[in-house]
């Protein structure tokens, strides 16, 4: 039976996807109606993932993992810095002098929290939960996108 994926590589994925939107934004030519559709998909992404690991993978971390609290409250305002960005950026057409500068913003900032997850935070919460616990995650993260329309 093959395993199943569990809640870190799913939203391990879901960083993989967000990057390369980044780096299809960063081919489209400078001000083309491209990159706004891209950029849009890119913030329905974000919004999906930030979601899904508020809901399930802050809590799992806050209660199995030592010093967890601390952890998640730095997760849930480097997500309301993301979000505040993507709201803005919302506002602009990819010809706007705004809208290049702010995309640079986000893209250091997710690149930021792909770092801090990935490196730190992932491998605390595979040493702090069962391969049991962290598949049934991933399970509820994957039913919350899809009923999120991903
Ligand atoms: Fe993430």
């Amino acid at each position: 039976m093959s395993r199943r994926t569990d809640v870190t590589e799913e939203l391990t994925a879901d960083h993989r996807r967000v990057e390369r939107l980044f780096a299809a934004i960063g081919e489209a030519p400078v001000r083309a109606k491209r990159r706004k559709e891209l950029a849009d998909t890119l913030t329905t992404e974000l919004m999906r993932h930030s979601a899904a690991e508020e809901a399930y993978l802050y809590p799992t971390v806050r209660e199995t993992v030592p010093g967890g609290d601390s952890l998640a409250d730095k997760e849930l305002a480097d997500h309301a810095g993301i979000e505040g960005h993507l709201r803005d950026l919302e506002g602009y057409d990819a010809d706007h002098e705004r809208f290049d500068a702010l995309l640079a913003v986000l893209k250091a900032e997710v690149a930021e929290h792909v770092r801090n997850e990935e490196e730190r935070l992932f491998p605390r919460l595979r040493r702090c939960c069962s391969a049991d616990r962290l598949g049934g995650l991933g399970d509820d993260v994957r039913r919350a996108k899809r009923l999120a329309g991903g």
